[in-house]
């Protein structure tokens, strides 16, 4: 039977965010910086990552807990062999009712109608620039932003919701939030422009380099103008907009300068199977132990439900307060998933 689990700040569990690989095959410098994730780095091997039997049963049990949302994640996700077959497994599981990916799109092209297929219903993917050599420097060296282009087309012709998602950073891709909107607002996509967030401890983050979202806003505000959409439901990650006179919209994910955390119903699982109650953890719950230890489904449930019972996170409303030792040894955003 399904019953709400409540943290210690009465936030219910709703949403699970599930990376299915730690690998990637882009570079994007506020993600994974090559000069730390080379050729030497240790991603995990492959039987320490979670198997599909086993993401399948968990969400069986999320489900039982109040679970009703899907996200899967990387790293790249579909860099995952077999993906279609996971969705298949969640997309059978009754309570589930939303299934979505977050991608950066390049392998989309081949996969999107096999991915509907199998029940995926929505697709974001990540694109910060429209400028051919930008891509190459912010993002991957070895892929063309054309190529996330035709994946997005080839994500929305096989009937796929898509958002984009735009990481936004001062001096580097600011000066592309007007013709962002304008291209993506002619489309049936979209738009999310994204607070640069201090995720893990690799990505050189500091408040310079964040654009906050009052000044996206008036950026578009001064070339088109645009009107506060209600959110869709309570929660959501994103602040909706429309262009006036048009049903086309866009939105603003500002954890930086708005922080969403009083409404955050998102628990996290790691491919390796550790479960983080907050995207700036620093430490997980192992629950690939208990799967591989012969567990029975109860125990697994009531230690979820332990875990979230004692949940307190709420890093976001608590950034600018914390001393730099509290912030050490956070989990790197290509490990989680966003
Ligand atoms: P929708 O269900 O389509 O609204 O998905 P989403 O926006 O929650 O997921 P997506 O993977 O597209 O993430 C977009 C951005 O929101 C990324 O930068 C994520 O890291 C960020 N994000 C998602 N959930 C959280 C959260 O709980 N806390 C913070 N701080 N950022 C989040
Ligand atoms: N700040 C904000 N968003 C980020 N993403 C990756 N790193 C960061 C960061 N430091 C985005 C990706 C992807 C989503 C899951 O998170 O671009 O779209
Ligand atoms: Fe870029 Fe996403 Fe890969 Fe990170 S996981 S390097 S944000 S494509
Ligand atoms: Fe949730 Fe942590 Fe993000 Fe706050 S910072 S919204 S608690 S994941």
């Amino acid at each position: 039977m399904t019953e709400r689990t409540l943290d210690k700040l009465n936030r219910p569990l709703k949403d699970l965010r599930i990376s299915v690989t730690d690998r990637c095959n882009f570079r994007c410098r506020y993600c994974m910086p090559e000069e730390i994730f080379g050729r030497d780095y240790a991603f995990l091997p492959k039987e320490k990552l979670l198997r599909y039997e086993e993401i399948n049963r968990l969400v069986r049990i999320f489900a039982s807990l109040g679970v009703t949302k899907i996200r899967i994640t990387g790293g790249e996700p579909l860099l995952r062999k077999d993906l279609p077959e996971l969705i298949r497994m969640i997309a059978s599981i009754e309570d589930i009712k939303d299934i979505a990916l977050t991608t950066n799109g390049v392998l989309l092209k081949n996969l999107a109608r096999q991915l509907k297929e199998a029940g995926l219903q929505r697709i974001n993917v990540s694109l910060d620039t429209l400028d051919s050599e930008k891509f190459t420097r912010l993002n991957s060296r070895f892929h063309r932003v054309e190529q996330v282009l035709e994946g997005i087309e080839a994500a929305a012709a096989a009937g796929l919701q898509v958002k984009v998602n735009m990481v936004v950073m001062k001096g580097i891709n600011d000066d592309e939030i007007v013709s962002f909107a304008r291209y993506f607002r002619d489309t049936q996509h979209i738009l999310r422009f994204i607070e640069f967030m201090d995720v893990g401890n690799t990505n050189g983050w500091n408040m310079e380099k964040v654009v906050p979202k009052e000044e996206i806003i008036s950026k578009i505000q001064s070339e088109m103008p645009i009107e506060r959409v209600e959110p869709n439901y309570f929660g959501e990650v994103a602040t909706r907009y429309r262009y006036k006179g048009t049903d086309k919209e866009f939105g603003i994910i500002s954890s930086i300068t708005e922080p969403f955390c009083s409404s955050c119903t998102r628990a996290r699982l790691s491919s390796d199977g550790n479960l983080y109650t907050c995207l700036f953890a620093s430490k997980g719950y192992p629950l690939l132990q208990l799967l591989r230890s012969g567990a029975s489904d109860e125990t697994i449930r009531a230690k979820i439900i332990e875990i979230w019972q004692d949940r307190t996170d709420r890093y976001s409303e608590e950034r600018f307060q914390l001393s730099q030792e509290q912030k050490q040894k956070k989990i790197e955003m290509s490990y989680i998933g966003g």
